[in-house]
This record gives structure tokens, C-alpha cells and sequence, in this order.
């Protein structure tokens, strides 16, 4: 999409909210068997958050909606429609929005679940931007929000993904932007996807391809929990995502150099350096907070992002980057002007 048309988006108002619960690795290394150092030098991550018993996926939703919407002066009624990311859904169905859509006290706002995992908020934020172009609706909420820590095998048997996953959840609020003097505008999202590395990273049941959807076997079998093949996945992520990255911004009419500040999926600390490596981005223009929240897959961005606007990271007319990577395989990435 250009920016050209008379029609714009941008992001205004961000939110987040994060379970109180810290697990840290020392933590985890009580359950099974591993370590800090391990968990540390292969990935970054210090700690991540996980949910008390019984706390909903919408609950956390609800708050960084709340959160994002109040930084804007609005109320959830002037939302035209939702757009929530998650792998994660708080029921096989319906999705997660619903149940958010109603804590919101919304009545017959249209919203949906997108299940594109990783990369399930810039996914949502593609559909947003083109909404919000088409003159189709003015105001939408963008939601990324996951609870893994019920899903997790966490036992030696699933070391090597529990210790990666957290819980949590971050909104933004897009909308028309009709003043040609506020260059704040979502300037262009690309994304992709490659079915064929699907079961690379997968859960595999329950599914509606397997009769019955669950049972004891499968549980016994392990085959409920995230099954990955990292070092696959870790050498997709380091090509695809600055792959998709220069893409977006050559759509743009951007270069690297003009970028303020990189904001990654996290769901490693090696990809990110790895790929910053490659593209030769100085660590100074990149913000990276999985050493405490964990891969929180499709919160994973906008937590970043509402953590850099809340810090004051960044300035009205900067340029930021975002990529990610997950399952799916699915790749993404946009270029903002705020
Ligand atoms: N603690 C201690 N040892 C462990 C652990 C653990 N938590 N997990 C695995 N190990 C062991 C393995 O058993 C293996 O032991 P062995 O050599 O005796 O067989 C050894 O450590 C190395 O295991 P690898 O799996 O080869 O470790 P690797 O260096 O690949 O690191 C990791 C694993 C961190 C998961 C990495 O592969 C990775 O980050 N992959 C990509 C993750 C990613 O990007 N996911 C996409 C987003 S998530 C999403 O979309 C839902």
C-alpha cells in the first residue's frame, strides 16, 4: 500500500498488561531439568510471566485495551472493530475477541480472532491499516495477546520450548489519520506464509482432523504441547526476517539508515542479534525486553512497542521497524512513521 492516497492510518494510543507472576529460570529449573545459564546464553530470557490459576486470556486483553484506549482519550464504544492475534484462544471456539469484545461492554462491535501465531499482530495490523484506508471503519483496536503457560509441557520431556514461552497482552488503537500536516501513518506492512514448514512448529491436537479431538493417548504422547524443531525454525527466522524487513521498507521508498528504531519478535535473543548482524543495525536502535517477559508470540511486538512509547523512546516523526517470525511458517514486517 502507498501513501499516496488521501486516506492514511496511524497508531495512536498503546496499552499492555503483563501477569503479576514472575518465573524465572531458577524457577524452572526446579520442574525440570535445566538451568539458568542454559536458558540465558541460549536465548536471553531471565524471567517470564505467567498467569494465576483461573486469570482468562481476555482478562489481559481487557487491561491492555483499557490501557491503550484511556492513553487516547477514548472509550471502547468508539472502537469500530477488533482484531485480536493469538495462538493461544481462550476456548477451541469462539475466539478470543468475543470474550474480550464483551468485558469491554461492547454490544455488536464486529471483532475476530487472527491465527497467524508470531507474526499475528502485524498480521492483524495489515487488515487495520487496510480497513482504516478503504474508509471502511476509522477506529480499530489491534490486539496481540497469548496465555502459553497452560499449554506447556513443563517437564524435561518439553524443555526445550517451555522455557521459551510467556503470558501476555498489548493493544494499540489505529486510526484515520485526515491531517495532511501529522505524518504519523502506518506506512506499509508486508506478509508471508509457508504452510509447508506448518508441523515444524506446531500442537498438534486437539484437531478437528483427529477423532475424537482429544484423548488420553495424546496427552500421554505429549502430542497436546508445542513441538518445535529449533534449529530449524532459528535458521528460517535469521533469513526471512530481514528478508521481509528490506521488503517492507523498499516498498516504502525506505533505506535501513533511515530507520529510528527496530523492534523484533521475541522469541530469541541470538535471532535478533543474529539479524542484526547481518544488516549491520547498530545495538543502539534496537529494543529487545525478552529477558522478562519470554516469547509472548503474538503480544510479543506491541508489548515492545507500548514499552518504547511509555519511555518516551520514540519521537513524534521517527521512523520504526518491526519484524517477526512463528509458526506457520509465517513472516511479517512494517514501517511506521509516528
Ligand atoms: N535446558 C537444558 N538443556 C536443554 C534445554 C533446556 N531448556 N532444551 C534443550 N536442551 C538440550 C537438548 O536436549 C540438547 O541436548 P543434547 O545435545 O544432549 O541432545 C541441547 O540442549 C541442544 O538442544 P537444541 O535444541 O539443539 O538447542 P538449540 O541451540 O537449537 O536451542 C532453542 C534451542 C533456544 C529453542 C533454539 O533452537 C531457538 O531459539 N529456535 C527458534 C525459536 C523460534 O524462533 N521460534 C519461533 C517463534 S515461536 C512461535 O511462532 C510460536
Amino acid at each position: 500500500m502507498s501513501s499516496t492516497g488521501s486516506l492514511r492510518a496511524k497508531i495512536t494510543g498503546t496499552g499492555m498488561c503483563i501477569p503479576d507472576r514472575v518465573v524465572t529460570n531458577h524457577d524452572l529449573a526446579g520442574l525440570m531439568d535445566t538451568s539458568d545459564e542454559w536458558i540465558r546464553q541460549r536465548t536471553g530470557i531471565v524471567e517470564r510471566h505467567w498467569i494465576e490459576e483461573g486469570q482468562q486470556p481476555s482478562e489481559l486483553a481487557e487491561k491492555a485495551c483499557r490501557d491503550a484506549l484511556e492513553a487516547v482519550d477514548l472509550e471502547p464504544s468508539d472502537i469500530d472493530c477488533i482484531l485480536l492475534g493469538t495462538l493461544s484462544s481462550q476456548a477451541d471456539f469462539p475466539g478470543t475477541s468475543f470474550f474480550l469484545q464483551a468485558a469491554l461492554g461492547l454490544e455488536d462491535t464486529p471483532c475476530m480472532d487472527v491465527r497467524a501465531q508470531c507474526s499475528g499482530f502485524l498480521y492483524s495490523l495489515q487488515l487495520a491499516n487496510a480497513l482504516v484506508r478503504s474508509a471502511t471503519y476509522r477506529r480499530v483496536l489491534v490486539v496481540g495477546c497469548e496465555v502459553h503457560s497452560t499449554g506447556l509441557d513443563i517437564s524435561t520431556r518439553g524443555r526445550d520450548v517451555s522455557v521459551i514461552f510467556g503470558d501476555g497482552a498489548a493493544a494499540v488503537v489505529v486510526e484515520a489519520n485526515d491531517d495532511p500536516a501529522d505524518p504519523s501513518e502506518i506506512l506499509e506492512v508486508r506478509i508471508h506464509s509457508q504452510g509447508e514448514h506448518a508441523k515444524r512448529l506446531w500442537v498438534e491436537a486437539p484437531g478437528s482432523g483427529i477423532s475424537p479431538r482429544i484423548n488420553h493417548e495424546m496427552i500421554d504422547d505429549a502430542r497436546v504441547f508445542p513441538h518445535m524443531e529449533g534449529r530449524f525454525v532459528f535458521k528460517h527466522a535469521v533469513t526471512r526476517m530481514p528478508e521481509v524487513m528490506l521488503e517492507t521498507l523498499g516498498a516504502a521508498s525506505l533505506k535501513l539508515e533511515d530507520v529510528d528504531l527496530f523492534l523484533f519478535h521475541q522469541a530469541n535473543l541470538r535471532i535478533n542479534e543474529f539479524v542484526a548482524q547481518k544488516l549491520e543495525i547498530p545495538a543502539d536502535k534496537i529494543y529487545n525486553n525478552i529477558q522478562h517477559y519470554g516469547n509472548c508470540s503474538a503480544a510479543s511486538i506491541p508489548i515492545l512497542l507500548h514499552e518504547c512509547q511509555r519511555d518516551g523512546l520514540i519521537e513524534r516523526g521517527q521512523l520504526v521497524s518491526m519484524t517477526a517470525f512463528g509458526s506457520g511458517f509465517t513472516w511479517a514486517s512494517t514501517a511506521i512513521r509516528f
